[in-house]
């Protein structure tokens, strides 16, 4: 809400130029008048409307599974609305909807998905539009936050896993061009999760999608995304076993956690500006003989066990790293997502539906074959994983990658895994990467979103902070593909409701942000990248 009253009015400041209509008709009427132009190959148009500023948009009939995505609200903007099908095999196709503003800044912009897809980011959708993009958004080939769609399907995984936002890619560019009669000088990506993975994805395989993308808490090295999530149920076992750790006692271990790396970046806040310095001694936690067995504020061995194994990484049978591991700092929120002795249910459906089509597959039995077996499975280069990003390079594309130090769903440090594969893969140091691809550490930031620190980066709605590019990386990001000027920091605010409580300059990778004070660690100045 404060974000879209705070942008109300500003999209034009954004905008490189108001659209002229070249038969001074009204935008209503212009728009009203695209039903009929309107022209997509293998597509099926359902409805072409004008929605005037003021207007609460309704969404669609959109499944439950969509949770908070099924966003409604009233448009600070006039815009025209499409909605269409589109085919993507005999067996496949996908909605989308594209989204084209009366004060079109020139600049196209896609938007991902999340989770297992189904879900149009109707937030996103919202967020671009008022900063003046025609933009766009799919529902990713099936209609629902869930893998049963996969099942025996195919195509369907397909379009999840490139094609349908390609596809929606390439259509959105073709309904833009028809609709303004001065088509798109710049193409644009946002997305996180799974739409950090989708940006990545356009970036290795159809690197010239797009001139800049922002891409946060990629869901990349996908499969083994999945295997890790997988992993945690047979390694805390469920709430009746030995080794389970209750949600107390991870209160407890977060505690421990603080207190042995929380002043490792030299400020007492709460906060691990690098996870990388934090390798926490949980054996401090061991029950004694004075303390009584299994109580809220001691772990038995065997549950000191069960947290140093979710605390290392995911190993191959012959020592490859599948993935890193998780970062402390997130176990408040992952107690109740991964360490809940109950089963992951991105990770089940994927094992039922893709991997083994075994819609009775027990999750409780996940081992490290079955991780080899996903694996060999990869469908479609899913996990989206390439090191060479040099065709995006060539091309001048600019990539803008963000991850929540305290994530508790994807851990961050498998964005560290990628930046260092790219730089590997291609031999190139940070310094040469920084001319298109910067990465940026953002400490108490949890998934995409929220978390105990500056988290609000203007990566969408509800975590505007302003539109000076250095708080806003969807602003950052068009400055530096059209003005050159790259971002050396991104800064984020922590809001205590609508009060701004600190701001904090987040460092760009590999540098990390140490407190140097003089002033308190709320002053930004006193801080420092090194
Ligand atoms: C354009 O439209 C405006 C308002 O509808 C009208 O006042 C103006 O005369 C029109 N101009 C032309 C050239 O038709
Ligand atoms: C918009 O409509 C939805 C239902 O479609 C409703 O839940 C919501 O409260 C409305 N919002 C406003 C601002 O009127
Ligand atoms: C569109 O931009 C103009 C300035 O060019 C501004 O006055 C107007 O409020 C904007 N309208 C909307 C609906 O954003
Ligand atoms: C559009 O495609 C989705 C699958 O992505 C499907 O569920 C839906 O029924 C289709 N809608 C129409 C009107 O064909
Ligand atoms: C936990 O798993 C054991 C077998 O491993 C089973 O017997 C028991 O019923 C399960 N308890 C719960 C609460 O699911
Ligand atoms: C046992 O643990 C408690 C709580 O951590 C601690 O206060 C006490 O000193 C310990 N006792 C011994 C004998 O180590
Ligand atoms: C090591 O194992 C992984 C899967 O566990 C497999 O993908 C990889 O090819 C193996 N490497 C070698 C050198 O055998
Ligand atoms: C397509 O599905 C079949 C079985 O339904 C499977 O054997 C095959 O490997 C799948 N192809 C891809 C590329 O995943
Ligand atoms: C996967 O990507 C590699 C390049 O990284 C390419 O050689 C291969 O053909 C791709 N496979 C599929 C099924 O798209
Ligand atoms: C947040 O705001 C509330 C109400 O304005 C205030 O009572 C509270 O102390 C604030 N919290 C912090 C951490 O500043």
């Amino acid at each position: 809400m404060r974000a879209l009253s705070l942008l109300f009015g500003l999209a034009a400041s954004a905008s490189a130029s108001a659209v002229t209509l070249r038969d001074n008709q009204s935008f209503q009427a212009k728009c009203e008048q695209f039903a009929h132009k309107i022209q997509v190959q293998d597509g099926k148009v359902h409805q072409v409307t004008y929605v005037p500023s003021g207007t609460n948009v309704s969404m669609p009939a959109v499944p439950a599974s969509c949770g908070g995505n099924a966003y409604s609200d009233k448009t600070p903007f006039d815009f025209c609305r499409v909605s269409l099908n589109v085919t993507t095999s005999p067996e496949s196709q996908f909605y989308m909807e594209a989204w084209l503003p009366s004060n079109y800044s020139g600049r196209f912009l896609s938007t991902g998905n999340g989770g297992l897809g189904g879900c149009i980011q109707y937030k996103d959708m919202f967020y671009a539009t008022q900063y003046g993009f025609a933009t766009v958004g799919t529902n990713n080939g099936h209609n629902g936050d869930t893998g049963v769609f996969f099942y025996h399907n195919n195509e369907t995984l397909k379009d999840y896993a490139y094609r349908a936002m390609h596809t929606g890619v390439v259509v959105g560019k073709e309904i833009t061009k028809q609709f303004y009669s001065q088509g798109y000088h710049k193409s644009y990506y946002m997305g996180c999760s799974t739409g950090g993975r989708q940006g990545w994805k356009a970036i290795q395989k159809y690197p010239d999608d797009f001139d800049g993308v922002l891409a946060g808490s990629p869901a990349i090295n996908l499969v083994n995304l999945i295997n890790w999530g997988a992993r945690f149920l047979p390694i805390t076992g469920n709430s009746s076993a030995a080794r389970f750790v209750t949600n107390e006692q991870w209160t407890t271990v977060h505690k421990e956690i603080l207190r042995q790396c929380d002043d490792l970046d030299g400020a007492a806040d709460g906060i691990i500006e690098d996870p990388d310095l934090c390798h926490p001694v949980f054996e401090t936690l061991l029950c004694n003989s004075t303390t009584s067995k299994g109580c809220d504020s001691c772990l038995t061995g065997t549950q000191i066990e069960t947290v140093n194994r979710v605390f290392s990484p995911l190993y191959g049978n012959n020592d490859t790293l599948l993935y890193p591991r998780m970062q402390p700092g997130s176990e408040l929120l992952a107690a109740l997502m991964y360490y809940n002795g109950m089963s992951f249910a991105y990770a089940t459906e994927w094992f039922r539906y893709v991997v083994y089509s075994n819609p009775n597959w027990d999750p409780a039995t996940w081992n490290i074959q079955d991780a080899i077996v996903a694996n060999a499975h990869e469908p479609y280069n899913v996990s989206t994983f390439q090191g060479d990003i040099s065709a995006f390079q060539k091309r001048n594309g600019k990539v803008l990658h963000y991850h929540g130090m305290e994530d508790p769903i994807i851990t961050s440090d498998s964005s560290k895994m990628y930046y260092k594969h790219v730089a590997d893969t291609m031999s190139r140091s940070p310094t040469e990467l920084d001319d298109f691809y910067r990465f940026f550490t953002i400490s108490g930031m949890g998934h995409c979103s929220t978390g105990a620190g500056a988290s609000s980066i203007g990566q969408g709605l509800g975590t505007f902070a302003g539109n000076d590019p250095q708080d806003n990386v969807l602003l950052a990001m068009v400055r530096w593909v059209e003005e050159g000027i790259a971002p050396e920091y991104v800064r984020g605010t922590k809001f205590n409701g609508t009060t701004v409580e600190y701001r904090r300059k987040h460092c760009k990778y590999p540098k990390r942000n140490k407190y140097v004070g003089p002033g308190p660690y709320e002053d930004e100045d006193a801080w420092e990248c090194v």
